[in-house]
């Protein structure tokens, strides 16, 4: 009872939530693809307090969230092909990194020359980056290494009474967003999401490929262990060999259709994938068996997440 309290006074307005941020303070805020852990740009106390939170390691940089186009001009360079990819797919679940201005503090962009930027279309996020007024810089809210937090009770899980939260409900989409570095020619895809390959080469006729290992480098994120619940996740492409592998224990299986074998069963979905990586850990099955059918196999946002969790 106690500690429903606690969680509740933990759980604010989006007012509340306003004053917070531009005060300073780090408050986790619903955008429309994860939870994301958020601090106003220029409050150097308040970055260091957003990698404390979530253990992140200092090499990795972290997305400026900003309420308009307009406001990235002051932190980053704007070339045409960035403008079109912003006119494309903003407020949206795409970050494009571009080079940054002096203003933007070492602290967000980890030292790069870099700077990763969205506009994210959730009315709440929208709401408290107008309230607020300055960018706010926001990784997942998951502390580092587990799956990202696609409900309000996972931030609040992950770090206590740490941290405040803006309750939006389940996210939307449930998958971070694509990040991609436009160049003069092409366009890097540094990290797959909803915003597809085919959707970018269609709005900008550009040519969407994968970094080469030196700029795989200058997105530390991507070489980190991410993605992963404490629970073994074991990708499997035959429906015949999963129900095999889940009569050999406590499991949970994560498929299409209901794969009819005793075990915990939930249909596999981008919006809902993290949340039942959680709940496998807090059931304390043995492994989660992931069936990769046609549909799956297609969605490069999704294969991704699955991959590396399974990797780990
Ligand atoms: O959907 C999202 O993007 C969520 C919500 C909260 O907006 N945020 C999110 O942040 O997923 P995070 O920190 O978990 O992932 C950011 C990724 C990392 O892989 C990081 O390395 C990369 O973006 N990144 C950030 N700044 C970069 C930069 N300047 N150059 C290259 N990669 C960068
Ligand atoms: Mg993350």
């Amino acid at each position: 009872m106690a500690d429903e309290t606690a969680a509740e006074l933990k759980v604010i307005t989006v007012d509340e939530a306003v004053r917070r941020l531009r005060a300073g303070e780090v408050v986790a805020i619903p955008t429309e693809t994860v939870y994301g852990l958020a601090a106003r740009i220029d409050r150097p106390e308040a970055i260091a307090r957003i990698f404390e939170l979530k253990g992140r390691p200092q090499d990795n940089p972290l997305i400026v969230h900003v309420a308009d186009p307009a406001q990235v001009d002051e932190i980053a360079v704007v070339s045409d092909i960035a403008r079109t990819l912003m006119d494309s797919f903003w407020p949206g679940p795409l970050t494009i990194v571009l080079p940054k201005r002096p203003g933007v503090s070492d602290d967000v962009t980890a030292g790069l020359d870099t700077v990763a930027v969205r506009m994210p279309a959730a009315p709440i996020a929208c709401e408290i980056l107008r309230g607020v007024g300055v960018p706010l810089a926001a990784p997942s809210a998951n502390r580092s290494g587990r799956p990202s937090a696609t409900i309000a009770q996972h931030v609040l899980d992950d770090h206590g009474d740490r941290v405040c939260v803006v309750d939006g409900g389940p996210c939307e989409q449930g998958l971070e967003s694509t990040v991609v570095r436009p160049l003069n020619d092409k366009i890097l895809m540094l990290r797959p999401g909803m915003i597809t390959r085919e959707a970018l080469t269609k709005a900008t006729g550009l040519s969407v490929v994968d970094p080469e290992l030196g700029d795989l480098r200058r997105s530390p994120g991507t070489q980190h262990r991410h993605y992963a619940p404490q629970v073994p996740v074991i990708l499997c492409d035959d429906l015949g060999r999963l129900r095999e592998q889940a009569g050999m224990g406590n499991v949970m299986i994560l498929s299409a259709v209901d794969p009819g074998v005793d075990a915990f069963w939930h249909s596999l979905d981008a919006r809902t994938v993290f949340a039942h990586f959680r709940e496998a850990e807090r059931l304390g099955v043995d492994k989660i068996l992931v069936h990769l059918d046609e549909t799956v196999r297609v969605d490069e946002a999704l294969m991704n997440r699955l991959r590396r969790a399974a990797e780990s």
